[in-house]
């Protein structure tokens, strides 16, 4: 296999995007990446989305999007996983260039789901879940999410107020990033005083509705001969996964394909969590973030708000997390969230964070959950 490095990255603000559709926000990422990567031309284009078909009407947007970058005949397609569309779409776009198929890969993430009502976007988010034995019941994805954080809470004798530091990182990264969805930071009293939307999830625990595309070029790293001081390697690589349905799970309050997704990751990096110096972690509910920095041994079993509570995962921190406002506060427009993941990461190493720079850093890791975690893919990049 060889080693495989992001060239380029592009990004559109996350947003309501009542004026773009999901081509147009497609191709401004896509153009965005080619610029930056300094490419001009691509072997493959791989797509992550989620919810096209269902909300917009609109599949095959691998033929779709590479016709519309000007790319029409290349090898193109959607990937879906759920949320973790973006993060596999990656993982596919690593793969055809690490087994030597193809030299010049786009990989990217659209999304839009603010075309629909909210009633109806919900509903369809809620696809990601067991539609036999979970959406039979009507349960949203905020609803199985509040169920995890009442248990963990329980099990570990926590109130809400413990998760607050969460969404007030998240904020306070996202108020620097150009391209976020919210751009103010937040109080512990706001959070306090948030509206509830399951309980015991606030709007203050919960990643928003919007709409955006990332995108990224990847080369064969042999390839760049040096030249390109802005290349990042993407030093890991893997996917794991579990049972949809929480009620199969042995043990609901422990994220075992993040574990395992970790684990490989860490393995092929030839690291350890010590050696993670940011974390892109996906918290599109407080609850996730925590049991995700426990999955991924960060933190010990029922232990994982104390680096929150310590105030350790701000960018100058011990383990800075969702450095860029992370899905709670740059947005998660579902299918593309890998893809902006991963163009923080590379934003990160290549020290272009401006005031959410996190100092010396020379390893990121990056993870995606499709489902209440029953995909995790994992990326460690290195600069
Ligand atoms: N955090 C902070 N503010 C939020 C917010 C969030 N998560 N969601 C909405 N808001 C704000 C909006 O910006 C808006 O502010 P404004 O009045 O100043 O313009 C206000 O709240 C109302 O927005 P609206 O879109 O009408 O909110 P809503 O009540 O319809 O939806 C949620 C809020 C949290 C229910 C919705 O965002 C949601 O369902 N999120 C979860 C999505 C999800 O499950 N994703 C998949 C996870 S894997």
């Amino acid at each position: 296999m060889r080693d495989v490095s992001v060239v380029g990255i592009g990004q559109t603000k996350v947003k309501e995007h009542w004026s773009k559709s999901l081509r147009e926000l497609a191709t401004e990422a896509i153009l965005g990446a080619m610029k930056d990567g300094h490419v001009d031309h691509a072997d493959a284009l791989y797509v992550g989305n989620m919810l096209s078909g269902e909300l917009t009407a609109q599949e095959n947007l691998g033929a779709l999007i590479a016709d519309e970058v000007g790319l029409r005949g290349i090898e193109a397609m959607k990937v879906e996983a759920a949320c973790g569309s973006g993060g596999t779409a990656l993982r596919v776009g690593y793969l055809a260039v690490a087994s030597g198929q193809f030299d010049v890969v786009i990989v990217a993430g659209a999304e839009k789901l603010t075309e629909s009502s909210n009633c109806n976007t919900t509903a369809s988010l809620a696809m990601a879940a067991d539609a036999d034995y979970e959406g039979i019941h009507g349960i949203s994805f905020v609803a199985l999410n509040a169920m995890l954080m009442r248990r963990y809470m329980h099990e570990y004798d926590l109130v809400p107020e413990d998760f607050a530091m969460f969404s007030m990182n998240a904020h306070a990264n996202a108020a620097n990033n150009p391209y976020a969805m919210f751009q103010s930071p937040i109080t512990l009293e706001q959070y306090k005083r948030a509206r509830n939307v399951s309980d015991p999830i606030n709007v203050m625990d919960s990643s928003p509705v919007g709409d955006g595309a990332a995108a990224l070029i990847l080369m064969p790293t042999a390839s760049l001969n040096g030249n390109r001081a802005r290349a990042i390697k993407i030093a890991a690589s893997s996917v794991a996964t579990d049972s949809l349905a929480l009620h199969s799970r042995r043990d609901p309050l422990w994220l075992s394909a993040v574990e395992l997704s970790a684990q490989k990751a860490y393995a092929q990096a030839r690291v350890s969590p010590q050696d993670i110096d940011l974390f892109e972690v996906h918290d599109a509910f407080s609850i996730m973030s925590v049991m995700s920095l426990e999955a991924s041994g960060f933190a010990g079993r029922g232990r994982g708000v104390n680096l929150a509570r310590e105030n350790e995962i701000n960018p100058k921190g011990k383990l800075p997390i969702s450095t860029m406002g992370g899905l709670k506060a740059r947005g998660h427009p579902v299918g593309a969230t890998g893809v902006y993941q991963a163009a923080e990461a590379v934003t990160q190493l290549r020290g272009e964070a401006g005031a959410n720079q996190v100092p010396d850093a020379h390893v990121a890791m990056a993870q995606s959950l499709g489902g209440v975690a029953a995909n995790a893919v994992t990326h460690i990049f290195t600069n």
